[in-house]
């Protein structure tokens, strides 16, 4: 089948890497794709939000299906304007309808809807300008740190966490005053909770669900988790903390009250599910809902899907999931991502990649790249993700190592000590 996939980052020549592979893959578009999305697939330039672009681009070019990377498109409402427009209603969207898709676009609407039905995560309450003084009076009932959080997207900015309560009340004014625009004009404020996190990743037909394998990662700037906050440096693949027990857990206290709470509110829901948890002595929490797949936690769980990845995605568009098997790969995956110097701050484009046709044991996907005068030349601050396999997460880490050492671009900065947090537990 011929599909498109909408994105431009790791995660979506992650996804790529795994739809080229498939034999029933007849033609892969991705738009706007980059350097690396261009020799799994043909590259489209087109936004992912411009829905009658995409509309048209489908049918001229016979797309069956369109997966969808980023939240834009779906918190902007791709899946309804497909359903909705009967030239394209034929062909499925893998990623929630408009109102599915609030569980990112809306902090106070996923925690609402994790209120109604009973999902494990932090205590909290919403505020506008109207009743900030409400929220002066519920942060003096928490304990510190304070965590405030802007209730729209606000390109992963949107969360801080405060140490002490005269700063929390004076960036609770600033946000409802605008610090994030419309996206703030409501914060949820909630407990802070403390434990070590991970990523789980579901897919859903709407009816049943599939696990898929459960990922780490580290998002800030510096070794040792310190520094800036970026879109992540790295991820590991499985995580050791989330063992049996406790994915039974996840799946009873989360996933299926989750997927059960879609169907009772009849929320279309047909694509990836993204849980964002934290370990509370033992048991799963909530920290958030996204709507799409982890970027770059996609770069160590897709080389862990064995399955073809179409035929699931298959099974979500026609909901029949629960006929699909998914396999995992038992080896360790694990991502090293290679950023600009001078990231997540100010960072230059348009340095020359070399060394990537030296890489033989590690897979290369690309974030951040661009193809000019034939060169492969940086063009984000997150730049290339190196994802190896081992059957110790050790070994695959040395790979990756190994193979980020081959690359070469001026100011390139990678860090050194990814999942060595999860080596003491
Ligand atoms: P989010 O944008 O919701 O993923 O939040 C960003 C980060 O803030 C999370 O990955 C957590 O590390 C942290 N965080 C969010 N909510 C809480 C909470 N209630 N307690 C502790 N840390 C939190
Ligand atoms: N890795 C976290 C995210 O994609 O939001």
């Amino acid at each position: 089948m011929n599909i498109l996939l909408l994105g431009s980052g790791g995660r979506e020549c992650a996804i790529a890497w795994k739809l080229a592979q498939s034999p029933r893959t007849e033609n892969l578009f991705i738009a706007p794709g980059n350097a690396g999305t261009a020799s799994l697939g043909t590259n489209i330039n087109m936004s992912a939000t411009d829905f009658d672009a995409v509309a048209r681009f489908c049918l001229e070019n016979k797309v069956d299906m369109v997966v969808v990377g980023p939240e834009d498109p779906l918190v902007k409402g791709i899946y309804d304007y497909f359903a909705n427009t009967p030239t394209i209603s034929h062909i499925p969207v893998i990623g929630p309808s408009k109102e599915g898709a609030q569980l990112e676009g809306s902090k106070d609407f996923a925690k609402a809807f994790m209120m109604r039905h009973n999902i494990p995560t932090a205590r909290y309450r919403s505020f506008t300008a109207e009743n900030i003084e409400e929220g002066y009076a519920f942060l003096e009932s928490l304990q510190a740190p304070y965590v405030l959080k802007a209730d729209g997207l606000a390109a992963g900015k949107g969360v801080l966490i405060l140490p002490t309560l005269d700063e929390a009340k004076s960036e609770l004014r600033a946000m409802l005053d605008g610090m994030f625009g419309n996206a703030s004009a409501t914060v949820v404020i909630e407990e802070f909770l403390s434990g070590i996190e991970c990523s789980v990743f579901v897919l859903t037909d709407g009816k049943s669900y599939k696990i898929l394998p459960v990922a780490k990662d580290y998002k800030r700037i510096g070794e040792g988790d310190t520094g800036l906050n970026t879109g992540g440096m790295g991820a590991v693949s499985p995580v050791p903390f989330a063992d049996e027990v406790f994915m039974q857990k996840v799946e009873q206290q989360i996933v299926i009250p989750t997927i059960e709470g879609l169907k009772k509110e009849n929320i279309e829901y047909r694509g990836f599910i993204f849980l964002g948890l934290i370990n509370v002595e033992g048991n799963p929490m909530v920290i958030e809902y996204n709507v799409r797949m982890g970027d770059p936690e996609t770069e160590v769980v897709m080389p862990r899907i064995a399955s073809d990845l179409v035929d699931l995605m298959e099974g979500v568009a026609t909901q029949t999931l629960d006929n699909r098997t998914l396999e995992i790969d038992s080896r360790a995956a694990v991502t090293v991502m290679l950023v600009s110097g001078g990231y997540p701050g100010n960072y230059e484009k348009g340095k020359v990649i070399t060394g990537l046709e030296n890489v033989k044991e590690s897979i290369l996907f690309h974030a951040g790249t661009a193809e000019k005068d034939g060169n492969v030349v940086t063009a984000g601050g997150r730049v290339i993700a190196v994802t190896s396999y081992g059957t110790t997460r050790r070994e695959a880490l040395d790979a990756s190592y190994r193979s980020a050492s081959l690359i070469e671009f001026e100011g390139k900065y990678n860090r050194r000590d990814i999942g060595n947090d999860l080596e003491k537990l």
